[in-house]
């Protein structure tokens, strides 16, 4: 059959609400025109993240009616931790709330002024934790990695040789080598078997632990699956297990390729380290058994982690993202290329030509399409990154718009309303304008200032 179909059935609804175009635009100027202003409920298509957004299985719903709330010892932790062990083999897993806390554990103990710390590209969070512990992260991704047009299978891989390099500029200054997969913040962009094993010996040969930032570790396999000389016939598990063999530790965020609304966790190879690491868990986050989160989240994320190993919904997954980008770019709207594993990013800042950087093109695209369409996406370019820890404002490296997807939660036919939104989009394109920033706090301003229209 060439339909490849959402592999399961509905047996609940979250009904979505259709709001009227006017109601829409008394909503944007409400929130100053910033996205993450508004009620969810007033969101027709959501896109702002893939994290946490996931539907969840009625097996996993099942595991949640399982889970043991006991303080120590819970048999939910058992089974998280055998369900982790199978597909990462880690010594140590060390349960967190959300990704995030792992990165801040991890750091308390790598971090420190005057550390460098590589990756391909360190996603947001965990670059604040690295500059929080006042220690600096750097982004090592290949060339083809910043290129939207460039059509490289693995545009997540880290560049080797800057990595040997920096590891021999830095030396003893480099406590950790992390690798991202896939990269998110480059387009959710696949790193090959190769590249992670690459990073992994380079690492190894300077001394230093290799931790993989793992969150979308089921997406970054089926790449490895269908795009990796001699890999087509190996199993997603015996592919991950792979990846993972070759690493010292991950961070992960179960909100992503665990199928979680919450979690994550941390793991670990060595005892000592572990054990650092267990004793800022239970200041910060909670017991070794449980770390911020309840019995039943962790058996959601045990049946989760056996779920998200399957080719049918990876085949699927992929496949709805291929969808978008291929009708996008058949309009000629300028999209990043390949489609990526959780994402689809449009280049706002080549396809609204007419407005400047410094007038963000990206969040233009992205009001215009809640105002058009009800749909909410992301941007990432110049509101997010414009502003300079000198108080100046300078154009971020790219404006992007992201639509994320969440996991199981939107069909085919919402899929071809977002290419039908994006068609009315195109037909307004030349009227829209840019915006300017009349209110801002002083961190991640793009969280809560306020646009006007000009
Ligand atoms: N690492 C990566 C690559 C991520 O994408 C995220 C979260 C985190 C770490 C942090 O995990 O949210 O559980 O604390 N990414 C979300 C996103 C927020 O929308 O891309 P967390």
């Amino acid at each position: 059959m060439k339909t490849i179909i959402e592999p399961f059935r509905i047996k609940s609804v979250e009904p979505i609400r259709l709001t009227s175009r006017p109601e829409r635009e008394r909503m944007l100027a409400e929130v100053g025109y910033n996205l993450f202003g508004l009620h969810s409920d007033d969101v027709l298509i959501d896109l702002l993240t893939d994290s946490g957004t996931g539907a969840m299985s009625s097996h996993q719903w099942a595991a949640v009616m399982r889970g043991d709330e006991s303080y120590a010892g819970s048999p939910s932790f058992t089974r998280f931790e055998a369900a982790v062990k199978n597909l990462m083999p880690f010594k140590h897993v060390i349960p967190t709330h959300q990704g995030r806390a792992a990165e801040a554990i991890m750091f308390s103990i790598f971090g420190g002024a005057g550390k460098c710390i590589p990756s391909n590209t360190h996603f947001d969070t965990t670059r604040g934790n690295i500059e929080a512990s006042g220690a600096q992260g750097d982004d090592l991704v290949i060339a083809e990695g910043k290129d939207p047009q460039s059509l490289h299978p693995f545009k997540g891989n880290m560049d080797l040789g800057k990595l040997e390099a920096y590891l021999q500029e830095h030396g003893d200054a480099v406590p950790v080598v992390m690798l991202t997969i896939t990269n998110n913040a480059g387009g959710g962009q696949p790193v090959s078997l190769e590249n992670i094993r690459g990073v992994a010996a380079l690492a190894h040969r300077f001394g230093k632990p290799f931790i993989i930032d793992g969150c979308r570790f089921a997406e970054n396999a089926w790449f490895i699956k269908c795009r990796e000389e001699g890999q087509a016939d190996r199993t997603i598990p015996e592919i991950v297990r792979d990846c993972f063999a070759v690493a010292d530790g991950m961070t992960m965020s179960a909100k992503k390729d665990a199928f979680g609304n919450i979690g994550g966790w941390l793991a670990l190879n060595d005892d000592d380290l572990a054990e650092q690491a267990r004793g800022h868990l239970i200041r910060t986050e909670g017991f070794v058994t449980y770390g911020g989160l309840a019995g039943r989240d962790l058996d959601a994320l045990a049946q989760g982690l056996s779920e998200i190993v399957e080719e049918d919904y990876l085949r699927y997954r992929i496949r709805t993202n291929e969808y978008i980008v291929e009708r996008l770019d058949a309009m000629g709207i300028p999209v990043v290329k390949p489609a990526g594993g959780h994402a689809v990013f449009i280049d706002a800042r080549a396809w609204l030509d007419h407005i400047p950087p410094l007038q963000y093109p990206g969040q233009a695209l992205a009001v215009a399409l809640y105002e058009i369409a009800g749909i909410r996406s992301c941007e990432i370019g110049t509101a997010m990154f414009g502003r300079q820890p000198d108080g100046s404002e300078k154009p971020a490296a790219m404006d992007l718009v992201r639509l994320a997807f969440p996991r199981r939660t939107y069909t085919q036919s919402h899929a071809d309303y977002i290419v039908e939104a994006f068609e009315e989009v195109a037909a307004a394109k030349d009227s829209l304008r840019g915006y300017k920033i009349v209110k801002e706090p002083k961190l991640m301003r793009h969280f809560t200032c306020r646009f006007e229209k000009l």
